[in-house]
């Protein structure tokens, strides 16, 4: 473990820390990952937790972390952005050269609306399709993660299976109201949303969609498909890239698979580890953010405390300087490939009634042998996947329940450690 202001506890120490998050936090801690796990510090792709256990991790703070934890030049540049204060409520030179870098690298966005979550952004991306298009209703697919608002959260982890397109919402409090504003369908399915676009076209803003859904990859043609529909119905676009942007390619998903949305949301990376996301796309799209530009009835106000936060734009800008270097995306997807074809080998000399689904940068086994192309066909056994995720934690594997996020910094060593935990968790399955 590194030298640290936060030296190691003992077990004892650890137990009463996890009592005391218990009792002063509802389900015992922040609502992410499982609260036995403390995580004290991080350096490149390696976590430890308060009592000094050491990870590989592929948790990576669920996604932001793709340059390694701690990586000495995102440090270097927001210790001394901290040292000058660190929040001002006002544009900053950091925040304006982020979002031109954003411009230059996503074939869709030509202006940038920045805010301090993912949730936020597909919230107000999914008011601009319905400000811009003077509409209600907003198409989205089954199983794709939007954040949190009541709007995102309809259908992302259905526990009972609806009829196309009406949708279930995942949380208690949400309005039944809004349930009906959202219509859902299958992915990989643009017959079914050719069909929804035709019966309520009159109504539809916009469609949101995850290019690359949790881990399943489009189909060829479905993306362009979508693209296709939209436009020739007036419905806006919207790609989710809190996930894939600056991580399938530096110019996301969009670029990755070639097929450009009218509006995209982006987070995690470009945060380089602080609260930041951003909304981007059209200048015409995003003129709705601008009161002189579109009048006071088809403005669409947006403020935010933290929005362009100086010391995450800093970091933020120093990851994607990072990024675009010579060969770290090619490094990142090779070790990912090593991983999974290292896993698929291990399943196979084990019996292990299983699959890998996804892709180099994302991707995790899933306990079925479905044809996975949308969210129901990617459903596992979930007493598997509790056990699998268990015995990869005890071997010194820390990821989330559902997916591994590979980074530039994962080094060989990390790969045949993983590997190695792999085989002897599939040998236990
Ligand atoms: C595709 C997608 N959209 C939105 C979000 C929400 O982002 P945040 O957790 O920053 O609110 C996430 C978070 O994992 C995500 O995966």
């Amino acid at each position: 473990m590194p030298d640290s202001v936060n030296p190691a506890i003992d077990t004892t120490e650890e137990d009463a820390l996890i009592a005391l998050a218990r009792q002063v936090m509802p389900a015992g801690g922040f609502g992410n990952v499982s609260h036995t796990v403390i995580v004290a510090r991080g350096r490149e792709c390696r976590v430890w937790d308060v009592a000094g256990r050491e990870y590989v991790d592929y948790l990576l703070g669920s996604g932001p972390m793709i340059v390694g934890h701690a990586h000495p030049e995102v440090l270097a540049v927001t210790q001394a952005c901290v040292a000058e204060g660190t929040t001002f409520f006002a544009n900053n030179p950091y925040g304006i050269r982020l979002a031109a870098e954003i411009v230059d690298a996503m074939p869709a966005v030509e202006q940038v609306r920045f805010v301090s979550s993912g949730s936020e952004a597909d919230m107000y991306a999914m008011r601009l399709m319905r400000a811009f298009a003077g509409k209600d209703k907003i198409l989205k697919f089954e199983g794709g993660y939007h954040g949190m608002s009541d709007y995102g959260l309809i259908s992302t982890t259905p526990k009972r299976a609806s009829n196309f397109p009406e949708g279930v919402a995942d949380s208690a409090g949400i309005p039944r109201s809004v349930q009906q504003e959202m219509l859902v369908a299958p992915y990989n399915d643009l017959a079914t949303v050719a069909a929804l676009i035709k019966e309520h076209r009159h109504e539809l803003a916009g469609i949101i969609v995850e290019p690359f859904q949790r881990l399943i990859p489009p189909e060829p043609g479905f993306l362009e498909g979508l693209r296709q529909l939209a436009m020739e119905n007036d419905i806006v676009l919207c790609f989710d890239e809190v996930v894939t942007g600056f991580r399938f390619a530096y110019g996301g998903a969009q670029a990755y698979y070639g097929v450009t949305p009218d509006i995209c949301t982006m987070g995690k990376a470009i945060g380089g580890g602080f609260p930041l996301a951003a909304i981007g796309g059209r200048a015409d799209i995003m003129a709705h953010f601008d009161k002189a530009a579109v009048g006071e009835d088809r403005f669409m106000t947006q403020i935010g405390t933290l929005s362009g936060n100086p010391v995450a734009a800093a970091a933020g800008l120093k990851t994607l300087e990072i990024l675009k270097r010579p060969g770290g995306y090619k490094h990142m997807f090779a070790q990912g490939q090593a991983l999974i074809d290292g896993y698929k080998a291990s399943m196979q000399k084990h019996g292990v009634a299983a699959q890998i689904v996804g892709d180099a940068p994302m991707f995790d086994i899933v306990f079925n042998q479905n044809k996975v192309r949308d969210y129901r066909s990617c459903m596992g056994d979930p007493a598997l996947a509790a056990k699998y995720n268990a015995g990869m934690r005890k071997r010194g594997i820390l990821k989330s329940e559902s997916k591994h996020y590979m980074a530039l910094a994962h080094t060989d060593a990390d790969i045949e450690q993983t590997l190695r935990a792999f085989d002897a968790t599939m040998a236990e399955l």
